[in-house]
């Protein structure tokens, strides 16, 4: 992104020719600074490890044009569930390029992820016999929770630790590595979340220690070579401009030491390194853009935008922050307003006491940063208010990545029973 004559540019196309082209409100991605980003992780963890391979969380962000982009780059795919699976099969990947990391599995899942082929990763020791009731999974891991997570927005959204439904406790994991390996499975890796958006690069040595330790102890034990070890994700962004940039080049030295020290100590053959981090690579790189329609000056000034929290959940759902630019008026003095979407609930005023341009505006545009991460896919249709269009940009140029949905989209799959005609 950039600034010129307080205008808002992205890979050098305008805000304002983005919203005339495509309207508001606009999921907006930067190809370049998605590649700029795996780029500058990939080089920092294999300067200290060769052996080194990230794979994407498609979650973050869903649509096949981002995902294509790391792809390109030698991304594998971490999926959540059968369809991102089949999202990973649309992009060419399948097999051991793709990890299925679901949790609470059905048994339409388990088998589905089967037949699929790719790494399967259990949440939970009691999965394995469900497993086996379709087949042996080639390559198969658990999630361990190793009893520790950081995270941005507080425990109780934290993907690991003790408070996590995620993962398998420490003092479960060596028992449900033997019991795979009596059940005949032959090859093997291990994964852990370490939390979300962590910016302090001791973390993850720390956390990489910890899993060792237990993974260590498996291997020794049970005599099994570990394929792959994988760290997860939560390299984190600064959300906040007061907040540290994550050095991603300590981060990386943190984890190689403990990591390679680890493997000494439990004189284990050297696995490969992986982790599936997403917020990093496409984080930084989405913005959206929202048009303000009307302001109120009743309690407080109050601005009211199309960018509601069934445009942007995160604010809403566990009170993350997201910076807040007006084209045009960065310059201005500016005094503590509100913003707010257009939802019937209060949870979509999401924005308190925030100083913004005391000039704002009707039709002015709105920018919010650091959205390319669990924006759009958790965007979703309350109050009739429809998901927002994507864009990629790229050297002044804009593709059209997703359709803005239409009445047609919202009512595609209702069915009326004729009684009721
Ligand atoms: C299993 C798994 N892997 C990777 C990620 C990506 O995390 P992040 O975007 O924090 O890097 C997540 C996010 O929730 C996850 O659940």
């Amino acid at each position: 992104m950039e600034i010129h004559d307080d205008q808002f540019f992205f890979g050098g196309v305008s805000a304002v020719e983005l919203a005339k082209t495509y309207g508001t409100p606009l999921y907006v991605y930067e190809e370049e600074r998605i590649r700029e980003n795996f780029r500058r992780a990939l080089k920092a963890f294999q300067k200290y490890y060769a052996d080194f391979r990230f794979f994407y969380a498609i979650k973050a962000n869903n649509n096949l044009a981002i995902a294509n982009i790391l792809r390109q780059e030698g991304a594998g795919i971490d999926a959540a569930s059968v369809n991102e699976i089949l999202l990973a099969k649309q992009l060419g990947l399948g097999g051991e390029d793709v990890m299925f990391s679901g949790n609470f599995l059905s048994d339409d899942d388990i088998r589905q992820g089967l037949e699929s082929g790719v790494i399967f990763n259990l949440d939970d020791p009691s999965l394995l016999p469900r497993v086996l009731r379709y087949g042996k999974p080639e390559l198969l891991a658990f999630r361990v929770n190793p009893g520790y997570g950081e995270c941005e927005v507080g425990s109780f959204v934290c993907n690991a630790g003790p408070d996590a439904k995620f993962g398998v406790h420490p003092d479960q994991v060596l028992d449900a590595y033997r019991a795979a390996k009596a059940a005949g499975i032959k090859r093997f890796g291990a994964h852990m979340m370490p939390g979300s958006s962590i910016r302090n690069p001791e973390y993850f040595g720390f956390i990489t220690g910890l899993i060792m330790d237990i993974i260590g102890k498996v291997s020794r034990e049970l005599s099994i070579d570990f394929e792959f070890i994988d760290l997860g994700g939560g390299l984190g962004i600064p959300y906040r401009h007061e907040d540290a940039v994550l050095d991603i080049d300590a981060a990386a030295a943190k984890v190689a030491k403990v990591f390679k020290e680890k493997i000494a100590e439990y004189g284990m053959k050297p696995p490969r390194l992986m982790m599936e981090p997403a917020r990093y690579f496409v984080g930084d790189a989405g913005y959206i853009i929202g048009t303000v329609h009307t302001i109120k000056d009743s309690y407080k000034r109050i601005i009211g935008t199309d960018i509601g929290m069934n445009v942007l959940a995160r604010p809403a759902l566990y009170g993350a922050y997201h910076h807040i630019y007006v084209n045009g008026r960065e310059r201005d003095h500016r005094k503590p307003v509100g913003l707010c979407g257009q939802l019937c609930e209060n949870t979509d005023f999401w924005v308190h006491d925030r100083p913004l341009s005391e000039n704002t505006t009707l039709g002015d545009l709105v920018i919010v940063e650091n959205a390319g991460a669990y924006g759009f896919g958790m965007s979703y249709q309350y109050n009739g208010r429809l998901r927002p269009a994507e864009v990629l940009v790229k050297d002044g140029k804009s593709w059209l990545i997703r359709d803005r949905e239409t009445y047609d989209d919202m009512v595609r799959h209702v069915h009326v029973p004729d009684h009721l005609k």
